[in-house]
């Protein structure tokens, strides 16, 4: 299926690996230019380039942290530069740390609320002018299941990622008008560098056991019976950006092979 994406334009933000490289890799197989941002300048250059090979499209490196607004204001600024128009905005971030109530102070609930939530306003307002510009625009936020079901040991992500839910939904009827879209996908258990940082992986991991029997236990409730693959993101995110997701807006759509049992 031709996704009608040639010559179009992606910001994929924290994209130096996992769900976010997976994001910037399908778009740009799909004829996308795309710029990437992530902390680590050397990780994201590398990626930038593998991505740049397998997929002959544009892909531009730009270091940043989410949490910077002067960092955000460059990427937008040099993608502009770079590819003249910006059509596709996704927002991603690293993951709060894992822990329960007593465990956080202010400080940590802060960190969330910029890394979480406030890097995705932000962002969301740099891109809007280009996107009326451009004539619309799609805008696709990587949540997680903690927005359909809170996750044991997940406070900050069960508190903090709602307000992007909501935040996405009430934009579904303002940028309506200006023939952008908004919507959130949420990723279940998806391998990646994230899934190893819990505490009882991690002590699995210094006793010597593989990474993939150390998350043996964590698909027994996952109906389909195995984690999910980068990839199996990537795909939604690029379906969402396209022409013939035009008339979905507003949704939170999960990538969970099954887990959650909500029926909203
Ligand atoms: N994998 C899952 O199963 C799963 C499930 C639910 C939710 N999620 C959420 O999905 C998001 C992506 O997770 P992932 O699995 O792809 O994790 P990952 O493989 O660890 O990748 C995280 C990416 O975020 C970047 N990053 C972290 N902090 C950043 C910051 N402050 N500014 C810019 N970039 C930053 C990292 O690069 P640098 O460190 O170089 O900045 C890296 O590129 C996270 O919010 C995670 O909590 C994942």
């Amino acid at each position: 299926m031709d996704l009608g994406l040639q010559g179009k334009v992606a910001l994929v933000m924290a994209a130096s690996k996992g769900l976010g490289r997976a994001s910037a890799s399908a778009l740009a197989h799909e004829g996308v230019s795309v710029t990437i941002g992530a902390r680590d300048s050397e990780k994201l250059t590398q990626t930038a380039q593998e991505i740049g090979k397998t997929s002959e499209s544009r892909v531009l490196a730009v270091p940043c942290d989410v949490t910077h607004p002067e960092d955000l204001a460059t990427i937008v600024e040099t993608t502009m530069q770079e590819f003249g128009r910006l059509d596709i905005l996704v927002n991603n971030a690293g993951g709060p740390p894992f822990g329960y109530f007593d465990s956080f102070d202010d400080e940590a609930w802060q960190q969330a609320f910029e890394l979480n939530l406030l890097s995705t306003i932000r962002l969301i307002r740099l891109v809007l002018p280009h996107m009326r510009q451009a004539g619309g625009g799609r805008i696709i936020n990587i949540v997680s299941t903690s927005v359909k079901q809170p996750i044991d040991g997940l406070l900050l992500s069960n508190t903090i990622r709602p307000g992007v839910v909501g935040l996405a939904k009430s934009l579904s009827f303002e940028l309506a008008p200006d023939n952008i879209t908004i919507n959130n996908v949420c990723p279940g258990r998806i391998l990646t560098d994230r899934l190893l940082q819990g505490a009882s992986v991690q002590e699995k991991l210094a006793q010597g056991i593989s990474a993939e029997e150390a998350l043996s236990g964590q698909t027994k409730d996952i109906p389909l019976g195995r984690l999910g693959k980068p990839e199996e993101l990537g795909a939604l995110v690029a379906f969402l950006a396209s022409s013939q997701a035009s008339y979905i807006t507003g949704t939170t759509i999960p990538v969970d092979g099954g887990l959650v049992r909500s029926l909203l």
